[in-house]
């Protein structure tokens, strides 16, 4: 079980994150919704390693991980699949795959490809493409690959359907899922909250840097989300709820 327990997370004098808590458990899908510039983001990359909390826990079965950097984070078997799938575009769909395991030998690696392929069938087909060839479908299927390469027990996924053709939004969650569902604890931000909702179990609410509602998805309806989130939802064309992702973001973030 991953545990996030009041994160503080600045930029400078800027305090982006300012007591968010989240929880994901083994073999569930936990979706973070929020509107642009919440924090989502910047909460997701903290627990990762990227940013060093100012304060806060981050917990994996009980192991305190705070303030790890992210090779120590994989090493722990948390991992993160970053905003806009960040694959390398003139490797190939194979060696992209070997570098999220890195840490395993090569016999390792090998095995845990096959099963990244019975997985995803596709990338089996295009494991000699140069990954910036692939639509942004399939990069998402080779970003998810990547993680599930260091045989992770926690994978933060950062809006994974950005940008995607609405056909593929469904395909894309449903592997998330599958993740989920092979024992797998992961934490999903989604402005596409109707699309996330449909796979998620469980719901937390981020505004303006702090977690203001967390709950099972069954609670979280688009009423519930809406209420929670109040005049926000209904002025701010970001949420997504019910709406279409918007593109860019314009968070600022590397
Ligand atoms: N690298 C950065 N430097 C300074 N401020 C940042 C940086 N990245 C994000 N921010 C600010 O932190 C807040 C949260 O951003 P972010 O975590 O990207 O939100 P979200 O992912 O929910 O859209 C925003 O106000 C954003 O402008
Ligand atoms: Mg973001």
């Amino acid at each position: 079980m991953l545990e996030v327990d009041d994160l503080h997370v600045s930029y400078g004098a800027v305090n982006a994150v300012h007591g968010v808590s989240m929880r994901a458990e083994p073999g569930k899908v936990t979706l973070v919704l929020g509107a642009n510039g919440a924090g989502k983001t910047t909460s997701l990359r903290a627990v990762a390693g990227f940013h060093r909390p100012r304060s806060g826990t981050v917990q994996l079965d009980g192991v305190d991980l705070t303030g790890k950097r992210a090779h120590v984070m994989v090493r722990h078997s948390m991992v993160l699949v970053p905003e806009g799938r960040r694959v390398f575009p003139t490797l190939t769909v194979v060696e992209n795959l070997r570098i999220g395991g890195y840490r395993a030998s090569r016999a390792q690696v090998d095995e845990t490809i096959e099963e990244v392929y019975s997985q995803f069938p596709i990338l089996s087909e295009r494991r000699g493409t140069a990954a910036g060839l692939l639509s942004g479908g399939e990069q998402q299927m080779l970003a998810f690959g990547r993680a599930l390469m260091s045989q992770p027990k926690a994978i933060l996924m950062d809006e994974p359907s950005m940008g995607l053709a609405p056909t593929m939004v469904d395909t894309v969650m449903t592997k998330v899922r599958q993740i989920a569902d092979r024992g797998i604890a992961v934490l999903m931000v989604e402005q596409n909250a109707d699309a996330g909702l449909a796979i998620a179990d469980e719901v937390s609410v981020i505004t303006r840097g702090r977690t203001v509602w967390t709950g099972p998805t069954a609670d979280a309806d688009r009423a519930a989300v809406r209420a929670v989130l109040g005049d926000a939802a209904l002025d701010d064309p970001d949420i997504g709820i019910g709406r279409e992702p918007t593109a860019g973001g314009g968070t600022g973030e590397r």
